[in-house]
């Protein structure tokens, strides 16, 4: 199929999530319809437990639905074998997560480079890309320092850098500020606002209203399905 270049970025038609936990089944998604446009900058808030992590893995297509349909670019990949989504994945996801995910011994820009590895980018153009990234988030003096060297608030920048390497068409992050302290958090916050800037489209997931007050768009979820989507007032 070929990829569409009009219309949402991202669609989710009556997506369900069911998780099996031996003889009990949880429903964690009930029939979710989710439209990501290109550009959006996306809130999702909610309970715990209302389903908000679920629905950043499924759209992200770090997992599949167990019923419902995921468009992507127009071309329905809700039934993508792993080695197709993995594929389409590393050229059009970036991700970022509450607890940095860096690898340990190695260093910032390295980190930063992993992408571009599988992507078959060669060695000294993966470098000089990473470096390039890594400045772009204020870290242009630490690129050889090690996870055990930096930061949370730092860490999350090693993450988004490398989140943002394949220049992918959506960055999805849960919780990026929940393991930071309030100065760090905006600073990522800021971060991920100069993207948005720039036209990229960014779905993240928080609890917080301080950091949802950044996003263009708040969606609400209450016991796995959407309760409110709206434009952010403030902006
Ligand atoms: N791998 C899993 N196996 C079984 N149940 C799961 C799994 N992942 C999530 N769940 C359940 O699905 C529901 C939704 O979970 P989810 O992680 O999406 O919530 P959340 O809104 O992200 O919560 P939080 O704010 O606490 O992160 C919960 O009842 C949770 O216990
Ligand atoms: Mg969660």
């Amino acid at each position: 199929m070929t990829k569409r270049n009009t219309g949402p970025v991202l669609e989710l038609h009556a997506v369900q999530k069911r998780y099996r936990l031996g003889e009990q089944t949880i429903q964690a998604l009930r029939g979710v319809d989710f439209t990501i446009e290109k550009g959006d900058f996306v809130a999702i808030m909610g309970p715990s437990g209302s389903g908000k992590s679920t629905l950043l893995q499924i759209a992200s297509l770090l997992d599949n639905p167990s019923e419902g349909e995921v468009i992507l670019h127009g071309m329905d990949v809700s039934k993508y074998s792993e080695t197709e989504l993995a594929k389409v994945r590393n050229q059009e996801i970036g991700f970022v997560f509450q607890q940095f995910n860096l690898l340990a011994k190695t260093s910032a820009w390295e980190n930063v480079a992993l992408p571009l590895v599988y992507a078959n980018v060669s060695p000294a153009e993966r470098q000089q890309r990473a470096q390039a990234m890594l400045e772009q988030v204020g870290l242009g003096e630490r690129l050889e320092n090690t996870r055990a060297q930096l930061s949370g608030g730092q860490q999350q920048r090693v993450a988004i850098a490398r989140a943002l390497i394949n220049d992918p068409t959506i960055i999805f992050a849960d919780e990026p500020t929940g393991n930071l302290d309030t100065k760090s958090g905006d600073e990522i916050m800021g971060i991920l606002q100069n993207f948005s800037k720039e036209g990229r489209t960014i779905v993240m997931v928080t609890h917080e209203e301080d950091i949802a007050a950044y996003a263009h768009r708040i969606v609400h979820l209450r016991d796995g399905l959407i309760s409110s989507d709206q434009k952010n007032g403030k902006k």
